[in-house]
C-alpha cells in the first residue's frame, strides 16, 4: 500500500518534472546562444563605424602623450578628427601633435597642465571654447610606483592628493566642462578608462583600484542619466597593457600593445557600456567575476602584489647600495689612489654598478649579477638578492692570497670572496666569523671581482 502510494507519487510528479526540465534546458540554451551572437557581434562584427567626426569636428584625449592615451589620439585622427591632446609636458605634446598632422593630416591642439593640480580648469576650459566636442577620452590616469601597504606608502597625503585629482577628479571636471555642449547637440561619445583593478578591491594597490572604481560607477550612473539624449558615456576596465605605467617591456596575448588593446576597444563602442575592450581581457573578466569568488580574486591579487612588492624593494635596496658603493669608491679612488688602485680594466664597470639590477629574479632562475663581492674589500657583498656590509678586516691568509694573485696577474683588486669551508659545509655566515675557523681553515675557492652566472637556490642562505 505504502509502495504503491511512493510510485503514484513519482508517476503524478513525472509530467511537471519533464516541463521544468525542459524549460531550464531551453532557457540555458537560448542564453548560450545570446552570449555567443553578442560576443560575435561584439568582437568579431564590432562597432568600428560608429566613431566618425560626424558626432563633432573635434576629440579630446587627456594623458595623450604616451600609452593608451596616444594610441587613442593616433586613432581618433586616423578617423578624421582634429586633436586636442592634454597633458603634462608641452615638449612631448608637441611631438604628438606635429606626428598627428604629419601622419593624418589633421588639425591638432595642445594644453600643458597637470591633472594633480585643481586650479587647471580654467585654463582647460578656455582652450576648448569653441570647439565642436565628438569624443572626450578621459585616459589620464596614475598608479602606484609599485605594490604597497597603505600606510607604507612614501609621501602618503601627497600620494592621495594626486592621485584622487589625477585619476578621479579630471575625470568629473573633464566631463563638466565638455558634456554641455554635447546634450545640446544630442550627440557625443565619452570613453571613461577605468581598470579592471576597478572590478574588485586589489590590495596593495588599494587608493589606485578604489580610484578606478569609481570612474567605472560614474561612468555607468552617467550613461543612464544621459542615454536619452543620445550621448553614449563608455566605461573602459582594460587587465595589463604593455605601456610605461606598466612597465610591461613583451608584450603578450593577455598583456597587449596599446594598439591591440585600442583598436579592439574602439569597436566595442556602442554595443557595451562596461567594456574590458579586448577579448582575452573580456574572457579574463568573466572568469574573475563570476567563475571564481571573489574572497578568492581578493586573495590571490594580494599575493601576487606582496610578491611584486618584495621583488621590487629588493631590487631597489641593491640598487641603492650599488650607488653608494660607486660613490664610495669613486670616492677612495680619487682621495687616495695609492691605497685604492681601481683595476682600469673592462671588467672594472662592474665594480662599480649593478647594470642588470632590474633583471635580478627572486628565486630558482639563473640571472647575471656583476660580482659585487667584496665580503673582504671596499664593497659590498651580495648574494641571492641580499647585501651585506664589506668586510675590510682581511684575514692574513686572503691578504697573502690577495697579493699573490695581484703580482702574478699584474692587475689590481679592490675586493676578494673566498669561500672557506669547515666540516664539510659551506655557509656564507662563516665567511666573517674568522675566530670559528681558527687560523688554517682549508679554501676551496677563492675570486677576485669579476661578472658571473648565479643560480638561487629557493632557499635563501
Ligand atoms: N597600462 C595598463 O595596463 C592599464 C590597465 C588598466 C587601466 N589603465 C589606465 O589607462 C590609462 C592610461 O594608462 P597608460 O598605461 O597608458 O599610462 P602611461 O603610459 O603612464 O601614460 C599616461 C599619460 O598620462 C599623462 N599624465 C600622467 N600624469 C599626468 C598628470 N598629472 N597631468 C597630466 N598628464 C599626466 C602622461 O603624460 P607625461 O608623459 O607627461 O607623464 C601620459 O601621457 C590610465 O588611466 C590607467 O589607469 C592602464
Amino acid at each position: 500500500m505504502h509502495s504503491l502510494k511512493v510510485e503514484d507519487m513519482f508517476h503524478m510528479a513525472e509530467t511537471p518534472l519533464f516541463w521544468v526540465g525542459t524549460f531550464t534546458v531551453a532557457s540555458l540554451s537560448l542564453w548560450v546562444l545570446h552570449r555567443l551572437l553578442q560576443g560575435f557581434r561584439i568582437w568579431v562584427l564590432g562597432n568600428g563605424q560608429l566613431l566618425s567626426p560626424k558626432l563633432g569636428r573635434w576629440a579630446v584625449v587627456t594623458g595623450a602623450t604616451d600609452g593608451i592615451g596616444k594610441v587613442y589620439a593616433e586613432e581618433l585622427a586616423r578617423k578624421g578628427f582634429a586633436m586636442m591632446l592634454i597633458s603634462r609636458s608641452q615638449d612631448k605634446l608637441d611631438d604628438v601633435a606635429r606626428q598627428l598632422e604629419e601622419q593624418y593630416k589633421v588639425e591638432t591642439r595642445t594644453i600643458a597642465v597637470d591633472f594633480g593640480l585643481l586650479d587647471i580648469y580654467p585654463k582647460v576650459e578656455a582652450g576648448l571654447a569653441g570647439l565642436e566636442i565628438g569624443v572626450l577620452v578621459n585616459n589620464v590616469g596614475i598608479s602606484y610606483p609599485y605594490p604597497e601597504y597603505f600606510l607604507h606608502i612614501p609621501d602618503l597625503d601627497n600620494f592621495i592628493t594626486n592621485m584622487i585629482n589625477v585619476n578621479m577628479t579630471s575625470v568629473c571636471q573633464m566631463t563638466r566642462l565638455v558634456l554641455p555642449r554635447m546634450v545640446q547637440r544630442s550627440k557625443g561619445v565619452v570613453l571613461n578608462i577605468s581598470s579592471a583593478s576597478g572590478m574588485y578591491p586589489v590590495p596593495l594597490l588599494t587608493v589606485y583600484s578604489s580610484s578606478k572604481a569609481f570612474v567605472d560607477f560614474f561612468s555607468r550612473g552617467l550613461q543612464e542619466e544621459y542615454k536619452a539624449k543620445g550621448i553614449i558615456v563608455q566605461s573602459v576596465l582594460p587587465f595589463f597593457v604593455a605601456t610605461k605605467m606598466t612597465r610591461i617591456r613583451k608584450p603578450t596575448l593577455d598583456k597587449p600593445t596599446p594598439e591591440r588593446y585600442v583598436a579592439a576597444e574602439l569597436t566595442t563602442i556602442g554595443l557595451q557600456d562596461q567594456t574590458n575592450g579586448y577579448f582575452p581581457h573580456a574572457v579574463m573578466g568573466w572568469l574573475t567575476t563570476v567563475l571564481v569568488p571573489i574572497n578568492l580574486v581578493i586573495y590571490f591579487g594580494a599575493r601576487m602584489n606582496r610578491a611584486q612588492r618584495t621583488g621590487y624593494l629588493k631590487r631597489r635596496k641593491l640598487r641603492d647600495l650599488g650607488n653608494q658603493s660607486n660613490g664610495k669608491s669613486d670616492r677612495l679612488k680619487s682621495e687616495d689612489s695609492a691605497v685604492v688602485r681601481v683595476p682600469r680594466t673592462a671588467k672594472q664597470h662592474h665594480f662599480l654598478v649593478i647594470p642588470h639590477a632590474d633583471n635580478v629574479k627572486t628565486s630558482g632562475e639563473a640571472y647575471e649579477e656583476p660580482r659585487l663581492t667584496c665580503w673582504y674589500g671596499e664593497m659590498l657583498y651580495t648574494c641571492a638578492c641580499s647585501a651585506m656590509e664589506a668586510n675590510t678586516q682581511w684575514h692574513p691568509l686572503l691578504v697573502t692570497l690577495h697579493s699573490a694573485v695581484e703580482k702574478a696577474s699584474g692587475h689590481r683588486f679592490n675586493s676578494l670572496l673566498c669561500n672557506l669551508y669547515m666540516n664539510c659545509k659551506d655557509r656564507i655566515g662563516w665567511h666573517s666569523d674568522e675566530a670559528v675557523l681558527g687560523t688554517q681553515p682549508t679554501i676551496a675557492s677563492f675570486s677576485l671581482a669579476d661578472m658571473r652566472l648565479f643560480s638561487l637556490c629557493k632557499q635563501s642562505l
